[in-house]
């Protein structure tokens, strides 16, 4: 199964639901940023902090990864930064369209895999900004290497990411408000399923989930040359029983090292 292209028809299906993920800021939030009043999520709803960006984002070239639904994207090229949003999906790039076009703003859609960053040069970004999206694929390793050889020297990776304990629990037994450990780290959604209930979770069109060991998402950065400078939680805003429990995602600021 392909499922990058499996994932990307799952997330233009999200559009047309307009699920929180796919909604597109208002226009008091791009003026608010116009006048450098402004702030992003790459998790749930926890801001990233400030001071993880320089304090002007004038001429900053940012590359949204994995980023579009008319959020990020609009909202640093607002702030003055030179913003390019990649995305598999091309509904999703068509909301940073619509809010671009929307406030006369300027921004670059790419539609593509965040596996693959071969189309940009080495060392031509300052920023990249990803929010959380990489259980959308399989190996990340190739993310962090990829955003790695695009940054250059001193520039900033944000990325935001599921905690690998979301994962661990029976999705049939949390729905009914119970957490029962069942799935082993690393795996994915349709892992321990039936061949009747792999055709199920596939009909209906919900995007596959894979998760990943902390090794690969933090190690995985230092590996590639990105040293951890920054770290927070955030979780679902008490909607899930794992609320009660733990922070259910990751934020981490990392630098590239020569
Ligand atoms: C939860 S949304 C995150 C972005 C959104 N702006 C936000 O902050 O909520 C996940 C994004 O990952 C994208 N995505 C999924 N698989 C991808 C892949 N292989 N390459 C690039 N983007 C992908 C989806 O299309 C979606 O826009």
């Amino acid at each position: 199964m392909d499922y990058i292209e499996y994932n990307r028809r799952a997330w233009d299906k999200k559009v047309d639901q307009g699920v929180k993920y796919t909604r597109c800021v208002d226009s008091a939030t791009i003026e608010r940023a116009r006048n450098d009043d402004w702030e992003i999520t790459v998790t749930t709803d926890k801001p990233v902090p400030r001071d993880w960006f320089p304090e002007s984002l004038k001429d900053q070239r940012v590359l949204c990864l994995a980023s579009g639904g008319g959020q990020q994207g609009p909202v640093l090229a607002a702030a003055g930064a030179d913003v390019t949003v990649l995305d598999v999906s091309e509904k999703q790039l068509g909301q940073d369209r619509s809010v671009a076009e929307r406030e006369n703003l300027s921004l670059k859609t790419v539609q593509g895999t965040m596996t693959d960053l071969s189309r940009f040069e080495d060392e031509s970004f300052d920023i990249v900004v990803n929010p959380v999206s990489n259980l959308f694929i399989k190996d990340i390793r190739p993310v962090w290497k990829g955003a790695a050889r695009v940054l250059k020297q001193g520039g900033t990776m944000i990325t935001g990411f599921t905690n690998p304990i979301v994962f661990m629990f029976d999705p049939n037994e949390e729905a009914k408000g119970r957490l029962v450990v069942s799935n082993p780290i690393p795996g994915s959604t349709l892992d321990g399923l039936s061949y009747e209930e792999k055709q199920a979770a596939i009909e209906s069109g919900e995007p596959v989930q894979f998760s990943h060991t902390l090794e690969d998402q933090l190690q995985g950065q230092a590996d590639a040359g990105l040293l951890i400078a920054g770290f927070f939680e955030d979780d679902f805003g008490g909607s899930r029983p794992l609320d009660r429990y733990s922070r259910s995602f990751i934020a981490t600021r990392a630098l590239k090292m020569g």
